[in-house]
């Protein structure tokens, strides 16, 4: 794993903004599709804000740009506010040009019996792609990457995951109370994750710390989802001070 500790969160998004709109270009001008693998929740939010830019004074486009999400809660609508069909399309893809076709996120609204199908399809759909060219990461405490919780097999694919207490504690307050966090999400898996031809995992703030020292340098356990991560060869860690702060 390589990681790069920036002074705040704004720079090091910026900086992860630049490399994929770079790759979005460098896909463009081969005349070929970009495939990006993208997260929710706080950490990628200046990221995408910052694409949007791009997009807006810049004119990059995302014509040629294919995007899988990471996860979804189960069960939940896609008109609900706390879902993260809403939340991409709210801070990414209502302002930009991405073909509305080339959207891929997690259906956590289907009937119980068409969702192992919806996996396996979705997983399909990504391979058939050609794969994921960059994902886009963040971590959770319980060490998870998408909703990759502890025990979570090295090659697992896109699945139905229950989610862990602590997951569950941290979406609370969003879902204003515990008790309306669903207990389960389809998240890719951590083969899936795996792979990707690159990676980059955000890191923001000093709650990150403990999980970001155990994910670096800890021993590779399932225990510990993401690290996974140290054994692939193209996985950067963009961390803020506070993030990075008990790194050896
Ligand atoms: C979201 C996802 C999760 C989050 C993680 C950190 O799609 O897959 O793994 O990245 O829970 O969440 P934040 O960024 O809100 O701290």
């Amino acid at each position: 794993i390589h990681n790069v500790i920036f002074e705040d969160s704004n720079e090091g998004s910026i900086q992860v903004a630049r490399e994929i709109s770079d790759l979005i270009r460098k896909k463009q001008a081969l005349g070929e599709n970009c495939v990006l693998g993208l997260a929710t929740g706080s950490s990628p939010i200046k990221v995408y804000e910052e694409l949007v830019r791009m997009h807006r004074e810049e004119g990059l486009s995302f014509s040629n740009v294919i995007t899988f999400n990471l996860d979804e809660y189960l069960p939940m609508d896609k008109s609900n506010m706390q879902s993260y069909y809403y939340f991409m399309h709210e801070h990414l893809f209502n302002h930009i040009d991405i073909p509305a076709e080339s959207i891929n996120i997690p259906d956590g609204s289907l009937p119980q019996e068409e969702v192992v199908d919806f996996c396996l399809a979705y997983e399909k759909k990504i391979k058939d792609n050609g794969g994921l060219d960059f994902q886009l990461l963040g971590i959770g405490r319980t060490g998870h990457i998408g909703f990759n919780e502890p025990g979570s097999h090295f090659n697992s694919g896109t699945r139905v995951i229950t989610l862990d207490h602590i997951t569950r504690v941290d979406a609370a307050p969003a879902f204003l109370g515990i008790d309306n966090v669903p207990r389960k999400a389809i998240t890719m898996g951590i083969a899936t994750v795996r792979n990707a031809k690159r990676i980059v995992l955000l890191g923001w703030g000093d709650n990150k710390a403990k999980i970001i020292k155990q994910t670096i340098e800890g021993k590779i356990s399932s225990q510990v989802p993401a690290t996974y991560l140290q054994e692939h060869d193209n996985v950067t860690f963009v961390l803020d001070k506070g993030a990075g702060g008990e790194l050896t």
